[in-house]
């Protein structure tokens, strides 16, 4: 084998390493997105209360509310009463009449989701 032909199959080898490693570069896929991003308070949660809950359950309370729901810990030491409170026919939370069932279902998959600030 002379210089060249050594030099040309260093040069073949490199290009097939290079072709294989760029291959498998594409069989892994980029991260999605969020096809199963988890609810957080943050994100999805917070505006849901503010909008719906801290008029009376603010700091301080208004109207005869027990407590204020105005932090992340404040509302996630309560999700066990507010769960019932917001799907109930009869005594609903906020007192107007239910949300949405999909404000309803964010709540409730908060919960799931294991109660995620962030
Ligand atoms: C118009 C004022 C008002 C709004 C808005 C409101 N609440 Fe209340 N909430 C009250 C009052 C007054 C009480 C106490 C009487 C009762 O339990 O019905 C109460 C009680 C509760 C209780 C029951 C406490 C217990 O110990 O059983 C929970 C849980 C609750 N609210 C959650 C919420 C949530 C969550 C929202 C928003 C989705 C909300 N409330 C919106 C006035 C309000």
């Amino acid at each position: 084998m002379n210089f060249k032909k050594i030099i040309y199959t260093l040069a073949i080898s490199g290009m097939i390493f290079n072709c294989s490693s760029n291959s498998n570069d594409d069989l892994t896929p980029d991260p999605d997105p969020d096809p199963n991003a988890k609810i957080t308070y943050e994100a999805n949660v917070k505006s849901i209360i503010s909008g719906n809950c801290v008029q009376c359950h603010g700091n301080p309370t208004a109207n005869g509310a027990p407590f204020s729901l105005t932090t992340f810990t404040l509302v996630k030491n309560r999700i066990d009463a507010i769960i019932p409170r917001i799907n109930s026919s009869s005594s609903p939370m906020p007192p107007t009449g239910q949300m949405s069932s999909s404000n309803r279902n964010i709540i409730q998959q908060w919960k799931d989701d294991g109660l995620l600030e962030n």
